[in-house]
């Protein structure tokens, strides 16, 4: 067989929170067809890194009160650590905060530049003034407009799953600071996708490049026309500075895929590989990206066409796979579904979750099912009834009654060879990623191995003297037929199958082609290899999942006020010229929903304050009022006009808006001190 190179990498899980066991789909289907290949032989790697950058992790650092790069580093510890210990196993992982990403960012964005990929526009974002940041849609929240569900995000209501534009949210608040966004202009770059339309058209339809029903999706978003991708965010912002354009930096969605080839990068530097066997762009590498269903627009669109305009070799297939539910379910921290890896581990052997997603796993987007029920009885009856029940049955007479040595021949070649000649179908259904047709040929053959030894009875055959030679002979057959059995399935469970290697006395096993049984050949003692699930571990995985929610809600005291802000001295106040106000005329601005135009009179003269109050004032409310403005502010030029001052107000915005009145007896031009 000739000997394939291979590279094959997980989505990179993002560094703002725990693995789940969602999360766990992937990276076990990865590993398990990894893990695969290099039991076949190949030179297969697996690469990963943590996706570090963004908005969401410099706001829980900044929480935390640590720096991103502390928060990172912490999370990319806590990741190591969960995949190990479910044996997911990386030939590398690296992060996105790192040189190797840093400059292969770089060179990507100025070769897609001198390529004329990259434009850059003028665009206006909702913006919150207080916490002086851009906000993406999701963190603005309101009332949905369809059913009025409050505390909705700006890109679509949880409630009715109505979707829309986040200026269409009614009350419309900074989720982060609770203030009320107003409207901003920014200069942004965007990557120039339609220029790739035909390249795409090409790649997305040529064959195994993706699956069929992805194939078909994107062939409706080609059709409907790309657009050009927004890759630039506004400080502050965690990421990497976008060279010659100070305060803009890449968005994170640039240079996470770009850590696919920074992790192989770093790789090299202690590996000895030739960096453009696998990216450059004639490379005949095979190159494999596992993801989700929800990030194929990114792997299947913009990534080929990124790597095409910056001169890389686009990858050899994106596999997608579906979503996780939990019997049934979304996965729910309220119903205590919502399982972290860790949690799972405190109580599960992690082979448990591997071999029954592997039973359930297809090669299509289907979402998987983690029934409980489903989990225990499979894991018993399969795992520990079916194989490990072989080599319990089968070891004690060898030991005890044959010094541990196996027969002397194989009495059963027919049977043996059913189970060697299984391998290319199993390795098939391995290689195209159809692991629970992989499993249930598997488990025919461990029913199979059963049937033989309930139709041989050893434990009746020990019973007669002159029977040895046969009672040897079965239990030799048996562990062989066990052997097999764990060879097959070590991608799946490769500590168990590990285990095996050490009671039988064996080497570290291949995959099976020209296996002989083992004859002559003295094994170990046999230990229990696996334990039945018991059904109150899975009761403590769910309590605890639900603890963890309460530890987190009762770690965050929700706050009715937002905190006072860092003091100030007396004189920095006393720059505020506040004054008494008359507010004479009050108008509706054309063209934007939440303003209002006032003109106040301060005494000695009149001010053009653009205010946004709509949502709690209409203009006839206003008309004759008395109220406060700052009124030596800086003339600000907005999208509708020049404001000279602003009226004070409190309150979260939308209806709750209160502007403040001085009491009676106060006239317009008075200084408020
Ligand atoms: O969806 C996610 O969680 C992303 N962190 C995946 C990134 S995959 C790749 F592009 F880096
Ligand atoms: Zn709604």
């Amino acid at each position: 067989m000739k000997k394939r190179k291979i590279l094959a990498t997980s989505a990179l899980p993002y560094a703002n929170g725990p693995i789940h066991i969602g999360h766990l789909v992937e990276y076990i289907q990865t590993d398990i067809w990894t893990r695969f290949q290099k039991q076949r032989g190949h030179q297969c790697y697996y690469l990963c890194a943590d996706d570090t950058h963004g908005t969401p992790i410099m706001l829980r650092a900044e929480s935390e009160g640590i720096t991103p790069e502390t928060l990172i580093k912490n999370i990319e510890t806590q990741h190591r650590a969960d995949f190990a210990d479910f044996h997911v196993k990386f030939d590398h992982y690296h992060t996105t905060h790192s040189k190797e990403n840093q400059e292969l960012s770089r060179l990507i964005y100025q070769r897609l530049k001198t390529a004329g990929h990259i434009s850059t526009r003028t665009i206006t974002q909702a913006y919150d003034p207080e916490k002086e940041m851009f906000l993406s849609d999701r963190f603005i929240k309101g009332d949905c407009p369809k059913c009025g569900a409050q505390e909705q995000y700006g890109d679509g209501c949880e409630k009715c799953s109505a979707t829309y534009a986040p200026t269409d949210l009614k009350n419309a608040i900074s989720a982060i600071s609770g203030a009320k966004p107003i409207e901003k202009e920014s200069e942004h770059y965007f990557f120039e996708l339609p220029h790739f339309t035909e390249m795409l058209q090409q790649w997305t339809t040529e064959h195994g490049n993706l699956q069929t029903e992805v194939s078909n999706k994107l062939a409706e978003w080609l059709q409907g026309g790309l657009k050009q991708w927004d890759i630039s965010r506004d400080a502050p912002y965690f990421g990497f500075e976008i060279p010659d354009a100070p305060g803009k930096y890449f968005y994170v969605w640039l240079d996470a895929p770009i850590g696919y080839i920074a992790s192989f990068k770093n790789f090299c530097t202690t590996e000895n590989l030739n960096f453009d066997e696998f990216w450059g762009k004639d490379a005949t590498t095979e190159l494999y990206h596992f993801i989700g269903k929800d990030i194929i627009y990114f792997h299947a669109l913009f990534w080929p066409a990124i790597l095409t305009g910056a001169n890389f070799r686009k990858p050899s297939a994106v596999f997608a796979h579906g979503f996780l539910t939990v019997n049934g379910e979304k996965m729910s921290k309220s119903r205590g579904t919502f399982i972290t890896a860790r949690t799972y581990l405190e109580h599960l052997n992690p082979e448990y979750l591997r071999y029954y997603f592997a039973a359930k796993l297809s090669n299509n987007l289907e979402d998987i099912d983690l029934n409980f029920e489903d989990f225990s009885q499979r894991v018993n009856s399969d795992l520990v009834g079916k194989v490990v029940n072989i080599a319990s049955r089968c070891s004690g007479f060898i030991k005890k009654r044959f010094e541990g040595n196996l027969s002397e021949k194989c009495s059963e070649p027919e049977l043996f060879q059913t189970f060697i000649d299984a391998n290319e179908s199993i390795a098939n259904r391995y290689e195209n990623r159809e692991f629970s047709k992989a499993m249930r040929e598997i488990m025919a053959l461990a029913d199979k191995a059963n049937q033989y030894i309930d139709e041989k009875k050893p434990w009746i055959i020990a019973k007669e003297d002159h029977r040895s030679q046969e009672l040897h002979e079965t239990c030799s057959v048996g562990l062989n037929l066990f052997r097999l059995l764990m060879v097959y399935l070590k991608p799946v469970i490769p500590n168990l199958a590990i285990q095996a290697e050490t009671f039988l006395n064996s080497e570290p096993q291949g995959w099976v082609d020209h296996l002989q049984p083992l004859l002559s050949h003295k094994i170990k003692a046999f230990k229990p290899l696996m334990t039945r699930v018991e059904a109150d571990k899975i009761e403590k995985i769910i309590e605890a999942s639900k603890a963890n929610l309460e530890k987190v809600t009762t770690k965050v005291p929700t706050k009715q006020f937002e905190p006072i802000a860092n003091e100030i001295e007396f004189e920095d106040f006393a720059k505020i010229d506040l004054r008494i106000a008359k507010i004479v005329n009050a108008e509706s601005v054309k063209g934007a929903d939440k303003l209002l135009q006032l003109t106040v009179d301060i005494g000695d003269g009149k001010l053009n304050v653009i205010a946004g109050i709509k949502s709690a004032y209409s203009p006839d409310d206003l008309k004759g009022k008395l109220t406060v403005v700052v009124a030596n502010l800086k003339p600000r030029k907005m999208r509708f006009g020049v404001s000279e001052g602003m009226v004070l107000a409190a309150g979260m915005g939308g209806k709750d808006l209160w502007i403040l009145s001085p009491d009676e007896g106060a006239v317009a031009g008075i200084r408020v001190k």
